[in-house]
């Protein structure tokens, strides 16, 4: 790619929608001095702006007969979610409605368009890597490598470029000492090669203020923040959010009766599934959370009972139910009068746009009222399921909880007691009672065995039970 054609494109000849911040710009100087480039850079950088860029630039130029550039993604679906719209806005922008008439095609099942000079971008994804293989490139964009086959570039990619000396940018974020290190590694010491990085703490996007940038440091854990923005390619990518040695604490911690004194009583409650899930309700109060009952093979009407049970006999101020599988026991509550039973979507809109969905914006809710010393019941269940919980920024730079289906693999169940936790912790409640020390229900001696974690308090429930 030749940088003074970029130039040209952006004043003359094309209204060429992207205008290069100047970090980028020193990518695409990169590239003009050097065959193959690899950029590090934060998360929201403009990476794949930038690749998208580069490519549809060298592209609209391109004088060889049948110009043909790549896009590599991990995955094809990514490469479509992510980079197509960019194309297809490129070329919408520049040429404007009379792209047909120019000569564009474009093809939407294999991700292609191509030019009125006959160039051809096209967009793949490392999932399906082998589909490369025959082709050949005059200029490719690999995407965030770090999450690829170590062997794409040397088997598939690499050949591709040999008959038509062409380019390559390798861009991405680092995740540990991977692949993406070793081509950073390679650009300090090749002649041929040349590395970039762009750390958070230098850049200055207006996308991206300091404000915000300070606000995912609070939000991420320390190792995160130093890999995802400061690009330290040693943080470790350990991006567990509930550490074993603080959920560890949290059990040991002992509470004074006084530290629940006007704090409000919230139940959350994880209705089953269809399936091996039970259900499963948490009892909360400020700081402390006491050991949780789990119910097996209850239909709707019978988890209301339970539920209205302990809402009077506990003085609950609010119950909150995952509206996922609960939705019938929030409608049936309201119906039998229960006002103070709330639903909660873990897909749903969190409070806090940091957050990708509420479910995670409840997970970090969770993670500080843990950290503000929160009290947890000591049950290894609910320490495993908590702790194989990660969090990641996703492609719209939000922190997004893994999926359960992620949990499920490694802890083999159905992570009901940390859902329950987390629902108790979803909204802020307000008492509509000042509870005392304690009341007729719970007498001293039985809050006290719960919660320093005493023996010989009988209820009708087991709380380790499976
Ligand atoms: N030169 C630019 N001018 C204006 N906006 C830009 C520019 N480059 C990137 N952006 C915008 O910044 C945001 C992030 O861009 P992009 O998705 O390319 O970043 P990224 O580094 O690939 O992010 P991620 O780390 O999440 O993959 C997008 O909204 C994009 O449109
Ligand atoms: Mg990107």
């Amino acid at each position: 790619m030749n940088q003074s054609l970029l130039k040209q494109t952006q004043i003359k000849s094309y209204n060429f929608p992207y205008s290069a911040h100047q970090y980028q710009l020193e990518i695409h100087k990169a590239l003009d001095e050097f065959r193959f480039v690899t950029a590090v850079a934060h998360r929201r950088f403009g990476k794949t702006e930038c690749a998208i860029a580069s490519l549809f630039t060298a592209a609209i130029h391109e004088t060889k007969p049948d110009g043909m550039y790549g896009y590599i993604a991990p995955f094809l679906k990514q490469a479509k979610q992510i980079a197509w719209r960019k194309l297809k806005r490129y070329v919408s922008e520049t040429f404007g409605r009379d792209w047909k008439a120019v000569g564009i095609q474009k093809n939407e099942a294999e991700l292609w368009v191509q030019l009125p000079n006959g160039a051809r971008i096209q967009l793949f994804g490392a999932d399906n890597a082998d589909a490369i293989r025959g082709l050949y490139f005059d200029g490719i964009v690999i995407d965030e490598i770090a999450d690829m086959r170590p062997d794409v570039w040397n088997a598939i990619i690499r050949p591709a470029l040999a008959d038509r000396q062409g380019w390559a940018l390798l861009i991405g974020t680092p995740k540990g000492m991977n692949e993406l290190y070793k081509f950073y590694q390679r650009g300090l010491n090749d002649p041929h090669w040349k590395s970039l990085l762009f750390s958070a703490t230098t850049t200055n996007l207006p996308w991206l203020p300091p404000s915000e940038i300070k606000a995912l440091e609070e939000d991420m854990t320390e190792s995160m923040f130093a890999q995802e923005m400061l690009c330290d390619f040693q943080a470790s990518s350990d991006d567990v959010l509930f550490k074993l040695v603080d959920l560890d604490k949290a059990v040991k911690r002992q509470m004074k009766l006084s530290d629940l004194t006007g704090a409000a009583r919230v139940i959350g409650l994880d209705v089953a599934g269809p399936g091996k899930d039970k259900t499963c309700l948490t009892k909360k109060q400020g700081l402390m959370v006491w050991p949780q009952m789990m119910f097996k093979n209850m239909k709707t009407p019978e988890i209301c009972d339970v539920l209205a049970a302990q809402m009077i006999q506990w003085k609950a101020d609010a119950a909150i139910v995952d509206n996922g599988y609960g939705f019938a026991v929030v409608e049936q509550m309201q119906r039998r009068g229960f006002s103070n039973v709330y639903g909660v979507d873990f897909g749903g809109t969190p409070s806090q746009p940091q957050y990708a969905n509420k479910k995670t914006e409840m997970v970090y809710r969770t993670k500080k009222w843990l950290d503000s010393g929160g009290k947890l019941p000591n049950d290894p269940d609910l320490m495993q399921e908590a702790s194989a919980h990660t969090v990641r920024l996703n492609e719209k730079g939000k922190l997004e909880v893994c999926k359960k289906d992620a949990v499920k693999d490694v802890i083999r169940r159905s992570p009901d007691k940390f859902d329950s936790l987390i629902i108790a912790n979803a909204f802020d409640i307000v008492p509509l009672i000042v509870h005392p020390f304690q009341n007729a229900t719970e007498p001293a001696n039985v809050m006290q065995s719960q919660m320093f974690g005493g023996a010989g308090h009988v209820q009708d429930y087991d709380p380790y039970d499976q």
